[in-house]
């Protein structure tokens, strides 16, 4: 998604059964717009950690503060915009050509990632300048 603009990347609501005991939220396949194929999660993250700095080419995200919370600085390499994450029950759709970094963690913060595809390192976009070259 080589043309994808930084207001695609957009907040979701993660359906919340609340309860007495303790709330509830689930992330199915409709959830989302795209079929997950696997989840990993940021913890025991220092708080002047600095996560990310890269794009995805084909990969979809949808990234959760399931604990804590943290900030996503989007860059679609013409706009920009930051989004703090702070509640189990949202998640913010990442879509590809984005370049994203991921910081101010607060002590305990848990990121969720949910993805598209299996890891795959020829899809990513690790250098700023390749990634502008890949947008214009
Ligand atoms: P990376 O995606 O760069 O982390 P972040 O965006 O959170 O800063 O991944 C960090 C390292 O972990 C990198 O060496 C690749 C490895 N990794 C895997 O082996 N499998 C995975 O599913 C992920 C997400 C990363």
């Amino acid at each position: 998604m080589q043309g994808s603009k930084v207001d695609e990347n957009i907040i979701i609501d993660i359906p919340k059964i609340i309860d007495p005991r303790g709330n509830l939220s689930v992330i199915e396949n409709d959830t989302i717009p795209f079929s997950i194929k696997r989840i990993y999660y940021l913890y025991d993250v220092p708080s002047d950690s600095f996560r990310g700095g890269h794009a995805h080419k084909k990969l979809y995200q949808f990234l959760i503060a399931i604990s804590g919370s943290f900030e996503v600085h989007l860059n679609d390499g013409a706009n920009k915009k930051v989004i703090t994450l702070n509640k189990p029950n949202k998640g913010l759709l990442l879509v590809p050509g984005t370049w994203r970094e991921i910081n101010n963690f607060s002590s305990g913060a848990v990121c969720l990632v949910v993805a598209s595809e299996t890891y795959n390192e020829t899809d990513y976009i690790r250098d700023f300048n390749d990634f502008l070259v890949y947008k214009n």
